[in-house]
């Protein structure tokens, strides 16, 4: 008898997101989707939040607000062409749940000043943005994604590798609340799959702001364009040289994307070898990247309207409401202060 899949895994609450600060790209699908996606096949139930609260914690500015709008679009846009699921995928704005301030506000009460001044993306952030002190949002972001994670009673979160330290600050925040007050929150625990894909300037990592991202929604000319100019091997001058594969870029696309694992590694042998040019292997990775793109841009079509993007938020946040309320109100029970 075959296995019902169902039972082969214990589902779980699922609850992740971004914030709407610009368009995906091929590095978020590797380090994230691909892993929402997974989750959301095998029948977990997962939260999706879009993070707008998070995207002005470096400064809320009006430059900043104005975009908010048409970078949450954006941003449900990529979910759903890479195939997240509404009906079956709970899509929500963090704003629509104003709940979520409240629990924050609990949770910056049982963690200190210095422990989140020690979050090493604070830091980062910081250096990149040069802030030289942060505003108590910014200070209290990882107290904002506790809440976000522990309002829905999210178990696992999948998130990219630098997110580490913010759910090692969330796991904290949890057990000391219910070590205080009896257990109403799961421990969450991250799902890191921490697979980094580099960027196409061969620099480690594809980043939204670096200029080297190959985006989810880039049309067929653009990815073909940033492909044949991407970053290969230095060392090698004519196509006759032995060429090196680890540290290339276009060789860690294909190992990301490629369905025939078996042309690629002969790629990489070919290469090691001297008898393939990099035009050719950029040529092959054009095409797997069109295979793979092609089904995201026709689901893009599919999405595109306002007024059917606003029907997703709106059911989602019919969905998580009711959730919302709930822990919430067994966290204020368990407080006192109901
Ligand atoms: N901090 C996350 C990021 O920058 C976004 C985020 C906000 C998030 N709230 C969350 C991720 C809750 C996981 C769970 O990508």
């Amino acid at each position: 008898m075959m296995a019902n899949p169902s039972t082969l895994f214990r589902t779980r609450r699922v609850l992740t997101g971004d914030r709407p600060t610009g368009p995906l790209h091929l590095g978020h699908y590797v380090g994230t989707l691909k892993a929402r996606l997974e989750l959301q096949e095998q029948g977990n139930e997962v939260f999706i939040l879009v993070a707008d609260y998070h995207a002005l914690t470096r400064g809320i500015r009006r430059e900043k607000t104005v975009r908010l709008k048409e970078n949450t679009r954006e941003l449900l846009r990529d979910y759903l062409a890479v195939g997240l699921d509404p009906k079956r995928t709970t899509i929500y704005r963090q704003s629509d749940v104003p709940q979520v301030a409240e629990l924050a506000l609990l949770f910056g009460m049982l963690v200190t000043v210095p422990r989140l001044s020690r979050v090493p993306v604070l830091k980062e952030v910081m250096r990149d943005e040069q802030i030289e002190n942060p505003s108590f949002g910014l200070l209290g972001y990882p107290v904002l994604q506790a809440a976000d994670i522990a309002l829905v009673k999210g178990e696992l979160v999948p998130v990219g590798k630098d997110q580490a330290s913010h759910l090692e600050v969330a796991r904290e925040i949890v057990r000391r609340f219910n070590g205080e007050f009896g257990k109403v929150f799961p421990e969450p625990e991250a799902l890191i799959k921490g697979e980094v894909l580099p960027g196409t300037d061969g620099s480690s990592k594809m980043g939204k702001s670096l200029g080297n991202a190959i985006m989810l929604s880039d049309d067929e000319k653009t990815v073909k364009e940033k492909v044949m100019g991407m970053y290969t091997d230095p060392t090698r001058i004519r196509p006759t040289d032995f060429g090196h594969v680890e540290g290339n870029p276009v060789f860690a696309y294909l190992d990301a994307f490629a369905t025939d694992s078996q042309k690629v590694s002969d790629y990489k042998e070919l290469y090691q070898k001297g008898k393939v040019g990099d035009v050719e292997v950029k040529k092959y990775l054009v095409q797997v990247l069109h295979e793979f793109l092609s089904p995201i841009r026709e689901r893009r079509k599919e999405f595109s309207a306002e007024k059917d993007l606003e029907i997703i938020l709106e059911e989602g946040k019919n969905k998580v409401l009711p959730v919302a309320q709930e822990t919430l109100r067994q966290a204020r029970q368990a407080i006192g202060i109901e």
